[in-house]
């Protein structure tokens, strides 16, 4: 159910969730200082309670409300890419709701990159707790009707057209004296590199996790499947007669019904990929082939939502 402005302000000033639209993927938003209203996200999601999420904020005066440091390199991070498609994981004011941060001892922040976001945070005067709008390990949705098919037409959702970075963020965890990315997204590791001056840290046994980085998330209801290269592909595609794919660059001699070619652009693929992933589950098929992107930084984050897709 499509609502405008004002009555998004309104709802969620009264404690219910809206999904709203912000430059990476549809956020289901909820007043971040309201555990009741929380709840009713996790719920809607199917969310396990353990998995925190993202704070998104309208400037960066609202850090230390949350946060109980912005340590030198956060702040850099911040001035370099806010708004923007980043997430910040910094240590956790302890008065801060626990059921935001899924009872971790940090929080998760965010100022988006969305006209939309923007007026409805301005506007709101609220903090917004807001995930991915889709159930628990199934696709982001980049649009309004994305939202729709994953959480029925009950929600209402403040339109603001396709997402135009088109997967979620960067998520980027600081401390005193070290950062690590937990997460990759288009900010993509050598950006951060540049602007740290310093390599991130190894994900070690020990270190913070995105507790909600399972294997298998951001996926189809239609198996999908990686294939070895593009030939691979291009001889599965003739094995399974019923199987549609996803390639990039180059189209397939295939009837244009049965594939999507994507660009050989990552900020353009990424862009499109949901979009394309919801469009290939769509039509019934036994199978999505997908083609092996490139394996640079700048497909890092591409790499990551199609292997955790197709994952089995
Ligand atoms: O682009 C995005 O980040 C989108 C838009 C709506 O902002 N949001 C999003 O939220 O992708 P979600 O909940 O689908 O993914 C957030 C991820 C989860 O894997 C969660 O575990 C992790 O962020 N996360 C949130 N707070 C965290 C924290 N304090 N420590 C570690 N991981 C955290
Ligand atoms: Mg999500």
């Amino acid at each position: 159910m499509l609502v405008n402005l004002a009555e998004a302000i309104r709802l969620l000033q009264q404690g219910e969730v809206v999904a709203i639209p912000t430059e990476t993927v549809y956020g289901l938003a909820a007043d971040a200082h309201n555990e009741t209203a929380i709840a009713k996200i996790y719920a809607i999601k199917q969310r396990p309670a353990t998995n925190p999420l993202i704070v998104h904020i309208p400037d960066t005066s609202h850090v230390l409300h949350w946060a109980s440091t912005f340590p030198p390199l956060a702040q850099e991070f911040a001035n370099a890419f806010w708004p923007g498609p980043l997430t910040l994981v910094l240590p956790a004011n302890q008065t801060t709701p626990t059921a935001v941060r899924g009872g971790e001892a940090t929080i998760g922040l965010r100022i988006p990159n969305h006209p939309v976001a923007h007026e409805l945070l301005e506007r709101s005067g609220l903090s917004l707790a807001a995930p991915s709008a889709n159930k628990y390990t199934q696709l982001s949705p980049t649009t309004a009707t994305h939202v729709e098919m994953s959480l029925g037409k009950k929600i209402p959702v403040l339109e603001g057209g396709p997402c135009n970075i088109g997967i979620e963020s960067t998520i980027v965890s600081v401390s005193e004296n070290e950062w690590q990315i937990l997460r990759p997204g288009m900010i993509d590791e050598s950006l951060l590199i540049s602007i740290a001056g310093s390599l991130p840290a190894p994900i070690h046994q020990n270190s913070p996790k995105s507790p909600g980085q399972h294997l298998l998330h951001y996926s189809p209801r239609t198996v999908c499947k990686i294939a070895l290269s593009r030939m691979d592909l291009e001889l599965m595609i003739q094995a399974y007669p019923n199987a549609v794919a996803l390639v990039f660059d180059n189209p397939l001699k295939l009837d244009d019904r049965k594939y999507i070619c994507l660009s050989n652009d990552p900020d353009k693929a990424a862009e499109q990929l949901y979009a394309a992933l919801h469009t290939l589950d769509s039509m019934g098929a036994e199978l999505i082939l997908i083609e092996p992107p490139p394996i640079s930084t700048k497909w890092a984050a591409l790499n990551d939502r199609l292997k955790r897709a197709s994952y089995s």
